[in-house]
């Protein structure tokens, strides 16, 4: 595994995804929320993986209660230097309703003070400047060591951190092969200011394994839902044929390109979603595959004629 440190926090530049613990989106089952997911947790641990990524939205509440059940018999030793990071939907963000909600993460999770508390997307009615002035008493009173935003701007993300009065330390937004967006503004921003971005769906949700589009669940087509134009599927095709290509050059599988790709990006981690347990292995062992300039900017230049 490989570590990446920003403001004093080291974390592994693949984490674990768990949205699909427990979560019907989904529909991995019961076995798969029960065996699977504290597997997956365990597993996760052993080969230092340090970034495990959950939120109140997830399950809901589900995907905390099994890691909380999981990592809560772990003695401090064992979970040291593990950051279990957690997100608030900011519905009503008021002091009263923050602390409500914080209070039920901590009490699933067990966890005396939640490690990284994001803001999982902006309120649209309310500024990120007044979301953090809702949140800062957590921050106060021990409850929280760090806030993160999630899906904001640079412009969300700083005024967030104005109301907030200290640094949010990251920004997890979606980014992967068929969402480039962020490595034009987000990752340089982070890069030159000592914070994280934090790549969600960094396999496209199962497109970047090289499964074709049609073989996915609708909500799981990413930005190919609908009716997308007959160019951009072409263009999907050559990206995912360049994946597998470079894929087997290393003796690797597209998913470890596809996540090998977004973590090349300085100040950069990755927390892919995992089914069973060998994926979860593929996607740590993915940190070490170097893959050189030129494929970089191959995959860069056909990512980029997906469009936006
Ligand atoms: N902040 C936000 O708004 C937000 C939004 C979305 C996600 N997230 C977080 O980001 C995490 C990851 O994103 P995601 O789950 O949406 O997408 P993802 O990580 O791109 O895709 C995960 C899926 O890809 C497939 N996969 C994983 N590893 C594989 C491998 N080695 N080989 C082949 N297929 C593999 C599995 O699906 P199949 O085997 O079923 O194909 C797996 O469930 C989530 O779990 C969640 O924690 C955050």
């Amino acid at each position: 595994m490989r570590y990446i440190e920003a403001d004093g926090l080291r974390v592994s530049r693949i984490g674990l995804g768990t949205w699909q613990f427990g979560s019907r989106e989904w529909g991995y089952g019961e076995q798969y929320a029960a065996e699977t997911a504290p597997e997956l947790l365990r597993r996760a641990i052993e080969l230092g993986i340090t970034m495990i990524d959950t939120a109140e939205a997830y399950g809901p509440a589900r995907s905390e209660a099994i890691i909380g059940d999981e990592l809560g018999g772990l003695t401090d030793g064992q979970r040291a230097g593990v950051t279990v990071a957690t997100k608030l939907l900011p519905i009503a963000p008021t002091e009263r309703v923050v602390a409500w909600q914080c209070a039920g993460s901590r009490r699933r999770l067990r966890m005396d003070a939640l490690d990284l508390y994001y803001i999982h997307r902006p309120n649209p009615f309310v500024s990120p400047r007044r979301v953090g002035q809702a949140v800062r008493p957590l921050l106060r009173d021990g409850l929280v060591r760090r806030f993160g935003v999630s899906n904001h701007s640079v412009a969300q993300w700083q005024a967030f951190e104005r109301g907030l009065h200290a640094r949010a330390i990251a920004n997890q937004v979606r980014f992967s092969l068929v969402s480039p967006g962020p490595a034009s503004d987000l990752v340089p921003y982070a890069a030159e200011h000592q914070r994280l971005i934090v790549a969600y769906s960094p396999i496209g949700q199962g497109l970047l394994a090289g499964r074709p589009l049609a073989s996915l669940p609708l909500a799981r087509r990413a930005r190919f839902r609908g009716s997308p134009a007959e160019g951009s599927l072409q263009a999907l095709t050559r990206l995912q044929q360049a994946v597998a290509e470079i894929a087997t050059g290393h003796g690797a599988t597209p998913a470890q390109v596809a996540l090998a790709w977004v973590v090349s990006h300085p100040n950069t981690i990755a927390i892919p979603g995992a089914r069973n347990v060998r994926q979860l292995e593929l996607n740590a062992a993915a940190a070490d595959l170097e893959l050189s300039e030129e494929e970089l900017a191959r995959l860069a230049a056909l990512a980029a004629a997906l469009g936006q």
